[in-house]
């Protein structure tokens, strides 16, 4: 099944609440959380206060997406605040191994994320070990860029590594996700769509949910 992980990135933070609800019940099976720290991506955006009161008001699996520096030091913090997924990125995580394994023992489904210009090959010693992969298909940093077409062929290559060995993760692609680029990325493998601007820039986020979905579903017909 494609799901579809809006990212309460381009939300009205002033009404996530309400946001999440309408996300859900447009379809969406999970929220996507972009956690920033103004060192590893030139932006900043919330941390685990955050994440704690989106818990009390959804039942949703929060997939956290960690894009700070030093991850390790505040994986505990969001697994207690009530993030059901953690993804960490494979470029800020020196012994990622031991990172990915604190996640798990935490009760957390563990994830890797790769950025545009990071080969999937990179990922190889750790497939086993993790729920999803994350590929980014934009630099990641903030909500609204374009997608980058290149990074497609990743996914077919994970989808490729997956099929001839043991591990049994995720394809998921987060940044430039919208109704022209939604089909794309689910012939090319991709299980888990995140989503920002197109649901919450601009109309109705159930409708945008609901519109999305049915793009996605429809591609996974024309499967390659
Ligand atoms: C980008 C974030 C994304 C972002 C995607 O750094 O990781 O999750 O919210 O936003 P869109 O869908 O607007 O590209
Ligand atoms: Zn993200």
């Amino acid at each position: 099944m494609v799901e579809l992980a809006p990212s309460i990135l381009s939300a009205d933070f002033a009404h996530l609440a309400d946001n999440v609800q309408a996300v859900a019940d447009g379809g969406a099976t999970l929220v996507h959380v972009d956690v920033m720290d103004g060192h590893f991506v030139p932006n900043i955006t919330i941390g685990p206060p955050v994440v704690a009161s989106l818990r009390k008001c959804t039942r949703l699996p929060l997939d956290v997406h960690l894009m700070i520096e030093n991850p390790d030091q505040f994986i505990h913090a969001f697994v207690d605040a009530g993030a059901d997924w953690i993804s960490v990125h494979q470029e800020a995580c020196i012994h990622l191994n031991r990172t990915l394994e604190v996640i798990r023992s935490l009760g957390a489904n563990p994830g890797v994320v790769i950025n545009p210009a990071t080969p999937v090959e990179t990922l190889e010693e750790v497939l086993d070990m993790v729920d999803h992969v994350l590929v980014m298909s934009v630099n990641p940093g903030f909500g609204g860029q374009k997608f980058i077409p290149a990074t497609l062929g990743k996914v077919r290559k994970l989808a490729a590594m997956r099929a001839a060995g043991k591990a049994s993760f995720r394809i998921e692609m987060d940044g430039g996700i919208g109704p022209d680029t939604i089909a794309d990325a689910v012939r090319a493998g991709v299980e888990i769509l995140v989503a920002g601007n197109a649901v919450f820039g601009q109309g109705n986020p159930r409708e945008n949910t609901q519109r999305l979905l049915k793009l996605a579903s429809e591609a996974t017909l024309l499967r390659v």
